[in-house]
C-alpha cells in the first residue's frame, strides 16, 4: 500500500461533487493501492450541508479514505494537496450560453490561482470542471506562477465522452470497441467533436470509423451539432445541468493523467496551448493528447484538411476572446 496522497475537490456540498466524491474514494480515480486524504472546499454558507456529505462518506465505509477535511478556508483545503478537482462555480441556467457565467466565476480561479500556490505541492495537477472551464484555467494558471502552466487543464473529458457514446451507438457496437475520438478547443458550442482519426474494433481488426460508417453528412453535421449542444439539451430536460456524467468525465480524465493512456490511443484535454495545429498560443485548448508518467504530451501530426482547420480556428478564436474578458475582469 502507498502512503495517502491529499485530495481537494471544491464545490463539494455541489451535484457533481456528490457524485466524484464516491468515484475517487473507492479507488477508481488514483487506483486500488493509493489510499486518501479528502480535502472538501465550499463556501461558509453550504458548511452545513457539507456536513450531510462527511456523513454519508463515512458511511460509505471507504478502505482507502484515511481522513476527510471539510473546510471554506483555501489555505486549509489546499494544503499539501496532490490533484485538485476545481468544480465549486456558478452553473448555467437554461438559455445562457457557458461564457456568460465568466464575470460571475473567474475570479473564483484567480483566487484559488492563489491560494494553490501558496499552499499545494508544486507537482499538483489541477482540473478545472467549472465553467468555463478553459478560461478559468488559464486564469488559475496565470495566477500560481510557481507552479508549472503544465499542471493545469480544463475538462472536455465529457465532450469526448458524449462523442464517443454517439458513434458508438451510431455504429450498435460497445463504447469500449470506439476509441481516439476528439474534441478540439473550447468546451463550449464552438468545440469541435472530431471523429477523422476514430478506430472502431470490427472483428480481431480495428478499422476507420470513417470506413464503418460512410455518413459523412452525418459525422459533419448531426454528430457534431449533439455533442456541442449536448450540455445544453441535458439542462433543458432535468432543468439542472449535468452532474453524473460530469463526475465520470472528471474522474477519466484525473485517471489517465495519474495512471498514464495505452499505447496508440490519446484522450482529449484542455491543456495550455503551444500553438500546435494552428491553435492560438497562450489559451487553454483541447488538444489529443498521449500521457506517460503523468506528463501529457499533444499528440503530433494528425492530418488536418480544410474543414478542420475552419473548425480549430473558430474555437480558438472564441478563446482569445475569453481570455481578453477574463483578464479585464481578474483587474478590476
Ligand atoms: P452546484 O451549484 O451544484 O455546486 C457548485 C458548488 O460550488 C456549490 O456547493 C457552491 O457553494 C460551491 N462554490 C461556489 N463558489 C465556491 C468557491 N469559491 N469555493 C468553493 N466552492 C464554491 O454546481 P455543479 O452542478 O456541481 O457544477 C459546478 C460547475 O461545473 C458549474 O460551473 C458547471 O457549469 C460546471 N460543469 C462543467 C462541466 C464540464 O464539462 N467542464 C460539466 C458539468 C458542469
Ligand atoms: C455540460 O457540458 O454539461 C456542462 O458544461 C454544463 C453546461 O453548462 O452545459
Amino acid at each position: 500500500m502507498l502512503e495517502p496522497i491529499k485530495v481537494v475537490v471544491t464545490g463539494a456540498a455541489g451535484q457533481i461533487a456528490y457524485s466524484l466524491l464516491y468515484q475517487i474514494g473507492k479507488g477508481d480515480v488514483f487506483g486500488q493501492d493509493q489510499p486518501i486524504i479528502m480535502h472538501l472546499l465550499d463556501i461558509p454558507m453550504m458548511m452545513g450541508v457539507l456536513e450531510g456529505v462527511v456523513m454519508e462518506m463515512m458511511d460509505c465505509a471507504l478502505p482507502l479514505v484515511r481522513g476527510i477535511v471539510p473546510t471554506a478556508d483555501p489555505a486549509v483545503g489546499f494544503a499539501d494537496v496532490e490533484a485538485a478537482f476545481l468544480v465549486g462555480a456558478m452553473p448555467r441556467k437554461e438559455g445562457m450560453e457557458r461564457k456568460d457565467l465568466l464575470s460571475a466565476n473567474v475570479k473564483i480561479f484567480k483566487v484559488q490561482g492563489q491560494a494553490l500556490d501558496k499552499h499545494a505541492k508544486k507537482t499538483v495537477k489541477v482540473l478545472v470542471v467549472g465553467n468555463p472551464a478553459n478560461t478559468n484555467a488559464l486564469i488559475c494558471s496565470k495566477y500560481a506562477p510557481s507552479i508549472p502552466k503544465e499542471n493545469f487543464t480544463a475538462m472536455t473529458r465529457l465532450d469526448q465522452n458524449r462523442a464517443q457514446a454517439q458513434i458508438a451507438a451510431r455504429l450498435s457496437v460497445g463504447i469500449e470497441s470506439v476509441r481516439n475520438v476528439l474534441i478540439w478547443g473550447n468546451h463550449s458550442s464552438t468545440q469541435y467533436p472530431d471523429a477523422r482519426h476514430a478506430l472502431v474494433k470490427k472483428g480481431a481488426e480495428e478499422v476507420k470509423v470513417s470506413d464503418a460508417l460512410p455518413d459523412t453528412a452525418w459525422l459533419q453535421d448531426q454528430f457534431i451539432t449533439t455533442v456541442q449542444k449536448r450540455g445544453a439539451a441535458v439542462i433543458a430536460a432535468r432543468k439542472m445541468s449535468s452532474a453524473m456524467s460530469a463526475a465520470k468525465a472528471a474522474g477519466d480524465h484525473m485517471r489517465d493523467w495519474w495512471l498514464g493512456t495505452s499505447d496508440g490511443s490519446f484522450v482529449s484535454m484542455g491543456v495550455i496551448s503551444d500553438g500546435s495545429y494552428n491553435a492560438p498560443a497562450d489559451v487553454v485548448f483541447s488538444f489529443p493528447v498521449s500521457i506517460k508518467n503523468k506528463q501529457w504530451t499533444i499528440v503530433q501530426g494528425l492530418p488536418i484538411d480544410d474543414f478542420s482547420r475552419g473548425k480549430i480556428e473558430q474555437t480558438g478564436q472564441e478563446l482569445v476572446e475569453e481570455r481578453q474578458e477574463a483578464l479585464s475582469v481578474c483587474e478590476d
